[in-house]
């Protein structure tokens, strides 16, 4: 199965398993990963850092993301995502995401 590797500010990590049809957002709720809110589904409380190696193989974010992640409370980069649009594309087994230092 595949999984999700959250990275906190401080260098530590959890890897959780994950289907391929569940959003890395839920993955995080679910499994208590601090610093993902996820509230809802127009919050921008559940900004990550994709991997920046792994970037290039999700799918383009979508223009009413795009425009969510201009809300975002914790610095905007070229490798930010919210993990509530995110899953693990084949053939990845493993998709790293970085937590921000603040959601809100
Ligand atoms: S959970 Fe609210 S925008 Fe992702």
């Amino acid at each position: 199965m595949p999984r999700v590797r959250f990275v906190q500010q401080d260098g530590s990590g959890k890897s959780i398993e994950v289907g391929r049809d569940v959003s890395v957002m839920l993955a995080a709720v679910r499994n208590g990963i601090h610093g993902i809110d996820g509230e809802c589904l127009d919050c921008a409380t559940c900004h990550v850092y994709v991997d920046e190696e792994q970037a290039s193989s999700l799918p383009q974010p979508s223009e009413e993301e795009l425009e969510l992640l201009s809300a975002v409370s914790g610095e905007r980069k070229p490798n930010s995502r919210l993990s509530c649009q995110l899953k693990v594309p084949a053939p990845l087994d493993e998709l790293v995401v970085h937590v921000p230092a603040r959601q809100s």
